[in-house]
């Protein structure tokens, strides 16, 4: 797989983004490779009740409709999170709505949450759990958002916890997301509170955790953790895209898109606001740390900074399926060199640093 992506690449990135998507995904159906089962005896951990074998997984975006959920957790992701899914479909923003900035390492993407709907996602992970072989494999999380048009968000995000709780490891409550106007209020505190209080009415067993932009301010952070531990959510996933364009963008052109950014360009800041994070909350819960992870230095930080698991996306485009065995391989070794025992060891030993304004 890893020499396939190489050679198809370049042919991949002649064709405009939302295209070599699909060509991922087919790919991902048709090609029969096996399952990577290198075994890392330091990376096991645990969170909100789960069992990972590592705690690489991937990040909400690229697999919106669940179609390739077997096949990405092949590559050696310890579990994968499907969606972002609406509850009903819709078909989100006009193209083209996803750019590569290739000298930035970087996405910009305004798809809009477009979305197959919730009883589709919910047929194919239906059919998922009935294989208890695939069961073993990783976990799988359900990204949620609110339909565009929706006269009653709140109710959208009830709906998709009472429709997918059943089907999912755990639900991932999206209010972060650039591209659907005004869904990035529920971050305010008033909003979030009353959100909350019906997500948590609705809740099973199954784990509830919110997921966050990384252009919040500390102040409007204290507020989303208050409001967190008050309603005794799971976790936080830390961050999604960043709407700001940081100055030092290579290209410039293409940074004028409207969307969100991802990539390289988004990891300081939401390792920034991770490492707050980690320190406000007490282990109160734990922190899925996703944003510009590229290599096992990048992910290795972001558990320094205080993330029990990690998410990446952007990276994949770039660097192909390999840097999965690269990135597990790395933190495998890093801890071995530091002495840890485990990984849950090294979670947010360097927060208070990291958490300094100019760590970087
Ligand atoms: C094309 C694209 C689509 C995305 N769609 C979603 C989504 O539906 N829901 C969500 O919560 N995050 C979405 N994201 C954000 C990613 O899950 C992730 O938080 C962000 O890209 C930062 O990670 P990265 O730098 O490793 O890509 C999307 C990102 C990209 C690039």
């Amino acid at each position: 797989m890893p020499d396939l992506f190489q050679l198809m690449r370049p042919i991949m990135h002649l064709l405009d983004g939302e295209h070599a998507h699909r060509m991922s995904i087919q790919a991902l159906n048709l090609v029969p490779f096996s399952r990577n089962t290198r075994l890392f005896p330091l990376l096991p951990v645990e969170a909100f009740g789960l069992s990972f074998a590592n705690p690489l997984g991937l990040a909400a975006g690229f697999d919106k409709n669940a179609e390739v959920v077997a096949p990405v957790l092949k590559l050696g992701f310890g579990f994968t999170e499907v969606g972002g899914v609406t509850p009903l479909p819709q078909p989100g923003n006009p193209k083209p709505r996803v750019f590569r900035l290739p000298k930035d390492k970087a996405v910009i993407n305004r798809y809009g949450l477009n979305s197959a709907g919730m009883d589709v996602v919910r047929a194919r992970l239906e059919f998922r759990k009935l294989e208890q072989h695939n069961r073993q494999s990783g976990s799988v999380g359900v990204n949620i958002g609110a339909n565009k048009d929706s006269p009653d968000r709140v109710g959208d995000y009830v709906s998709l916890v009472k429709g997918l709780s059943d089907v999912a490891d755990y639900i991932s409550v999206n209010i972060s997301s650039p591209n659907t106007p005004g869904l990035r209020n529920l971050q305010g505190k008033a909003e979030l509170d009353a959100l909350l209080a019906r997500v948590m009415e609705a809740k099973t067993t199954c784990p509830i955790l919110v997921k966050i932009a990384p252009d919040l301010e500390l102040s409007d952070l204290d507020d989303v953790i208050e409001v967190a531990k008050k309603r005794g959510i799971d976790g936080l996933i830390i961050s999604n895209t960043t709407i700001a364009r940081p100055l030092n963008l290579l290209e410039t052109k293409l940074s004028a898109e409207t969307g969100g950014l991802s990539g390289q360009p988004v990891f300081v800041r939401s390792t920034w606001l991770l490492a707050h994070t980690y320190q406000r909350v007490e282990s109160a819960f734990p922190l899925i740390g996703v944003g510009g992870i590229g290599c096992a230095d990048t992910a290795w930080t972001k558990i320094c900074a205080g993330a029990t698991l990690l998410q990446l996306y952007t990276a994949l485009i770039y660097e192909g399926p390999a840097l999965v065995g690269r990135i597990l391989h790395g933190l495998e070794a890093r801890l071995k060199e530091k002495g840890f025992a485990s990984l849950q060891e090294a979670v947010g030993c360097r927060a208070r640093k990291i958490g300094k304004r100019d760590w970087q």
